[in-house]
């Protein structure tokens, strides 16, 4: 097994995995210097570009900000978060992460759980791509948000998705708004660990989508703190450009050639 994915694994139960998105080189730079996993989520399709639902990122645009984020990132993990319908059979998933192993040159990909896509994850890790599954709330799959794990049948159903992936080799898996009790009964279920999105701190590390942590992305669900809010601190810093614009404060002597 590749050297930096052993790493992750290890690091179960000895300390919490620090996990962010990213979707461009300025951002990743920062975060390489923290985290443990760099994620380019799909969320990229409404976090940054508006888009209704992660459904409507295409590969292309995903593969453009990997290659961004990649440029900066020296130490963490990068991981490419597989577009809707580009793994819908073993010769499709194959097919296309190859490409972004290929492209990007990451260190493994992420697919959402459907419910019955265990033999995709196998077939990848066989062909030697490492993979994250992600089960719980999986937006490429649910068309409405709901907490996920609350029902008996629910439960059991997710508990036994989190042991197939493991099983099919996947060495880590998101557990995106799951119970808490349900979270902290998965993670003591299985060797790989697991990364919480609204899903307690009962998880062996947590991940977040930056722009909701930096208030700049407008979502904030109540799983999300906001560490700082972007938005004001951008807003007050244009406020100071046009003033300075309409006053002819700007520019000054020392910005002329
Ligand atoms: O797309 C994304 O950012 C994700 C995380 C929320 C886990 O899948």
């Amino acid at each position: 097994m590749k050297k930096k994915i052993l790493r992750i694994k290890n690091l179960k139960s000895k300390r919490k995995l620090v996990c962010l998105t990213a979707y461009s080189k300025p951002i990743s730079k920062i975060l390489d210097k923290h985290c443990d996993i760099v994620l380019v989520g799909d969320s990229v399709a409404t976090a940054f570009y508006g888009m209704k639902d992660t459904r409507d990122i295409d590969m292309q645009t995903m593969l453009n900000h990997a290659k961004s984020v990649k440029k900066s990132l020296k130490k963490s993990l990068l991981v490419f978060d597989m577009p809707y319908n580009t793994y819908r059979n073993i010769k499709e998933a194959k097919k296309n992460a190859k490409k972004v192993i290929r492209d990007v040159k990451c260190d493994s990909i992420k697919i959402e759980n459907n419910g019955r896509n265990y033999n995709i994850i196998r077939a990848l890790v066989k062909s030697g791509i490492p993979v994250m599954g992600h089960i719980g709330y999986t937006p490429q799959f649910k068309k409405k948000f709901k907490v996920q794990g609350s029902k008996k049948k629910e439960e059991k159903k997710l508990i036994d998705d989190a042991k197939m992936i493991e099983r099919a080799g996947a060495f880590s898996i998101v557990l995106e708004c799951i119970t808490e009790k349900l979270a902290s009964h998965i993670t003591n279920s299985i060797k790989i660990p697991t990364i919480g999105i609204g899903s307690s701190n009962s998880c062996d590390g947590q991940i977040l989508v930056t722009d909701d942590l930096l208030g700049l992305s407008g979502f904030h669900p109540k799983f999300v703190k906001k560490y700082v809010n972007l938005e004001n601190i951008i807003e007050r810093a244009i406020r100071k450009f046009k003033k300075d614009v309409r006053k002819s404060k700007f520019p000054k002597k020392e910005n002329n050639y």
